[in-house]
């Protein structure tokens, strides 16, 4: 299709009143770009359908915790770590758990974003702690929260208030965590924002 359009842009180009041309433009312009949308939306449901099985291995979550944030370091919204010390390993993969981290942080900050200016300051925390058998993980922002009449329906696929949004991301991450026999939930908190949380099972014993 893209290149039909542009195919057709060529063709007919130099044989239209200058006009013409420019509505010619600006109409294969859009297929062009709709095209490419689409593909990257196709793209971005390959890939969660198509999420392999997880390969877990003995995981320090802290370390991994750190790694990833060190690349948000630059970031505007500063990012506060509490990590529980000495927390025990948890049994999961740790490319996926990654992928986890950064779209919980990706949504905290774009939560933050439409708050910039509203008098208070932006703020994000990830925290680690053991809890029981089981290890969690969870990440806070002080930003809107979740809108009410979204909550029920948050983890499926194509959820989304953002206007270049997949809402993919919640579905991704609840199915890797699924996937590691972990649960996750969401809520707001009482003051302000939105927190997730995870819990991950622990390595077995050395
Ligand atoms: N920390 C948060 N605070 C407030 N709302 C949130 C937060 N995280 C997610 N949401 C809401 O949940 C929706 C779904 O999130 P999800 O990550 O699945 O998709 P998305 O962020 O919209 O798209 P993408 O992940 O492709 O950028 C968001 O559009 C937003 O409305
Ligand atoms: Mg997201």
């Amino acid at each position: 299709i893209q290149l039909s359009a542009e195919r057709l842009e060529m063709k007919l180009g130099d044989r239209l009143s200058r006009e013409d041309a420019e509505a010619l433009r600006r109409s294969t312009g859009m297929i062009v770009s709709q095209v490419a949308a689409l593909k990257a939306m196709v793209d971005d449901f390959r890939d969660y359908a198509r999420l392999p099985a997880p390969e877990p291995t003995r995981l320090d979550l802290n370390a991994l915790v750190g790694e990833v944030l060190g690349l948000y370091e630059d970031s505007r919204v500063p990012i506060t770590k509490r990590l529980a010390p000495e927390l025990p390993a948890v049994w999961a993969d740790g490319a996926q758990i990654r992928q986890v981290i950064h779209n919980l942080v990706q949504n905290a900050q774009d939560a933050l974003e439409n708050v910039r200016g509203a008098g208070r300051s932006p703020a994000i925390e990830v925290r680690t702690e053991p809890a029981g058998d089981r290890v969690r993980l969870a990440v806070s922002d002080n930003g809107g929260g979740f809108p009410e009449e979204l909550m029920a329906r948050i983890f499926e696929p194509y959820v989304t208030t953002k206007p270049r949004g997949t809402g993919l991301g919640l579905a991704i991450v609840k199915k890797i965590i699924d996937e590691h026999h972990g649960s996750v939930a969401i809520e707001n908190q009482p003051a302000r924002g939105a927190s997730v949380t995870v819990l991950l099972p622990l390595a077995k014993a050395a």
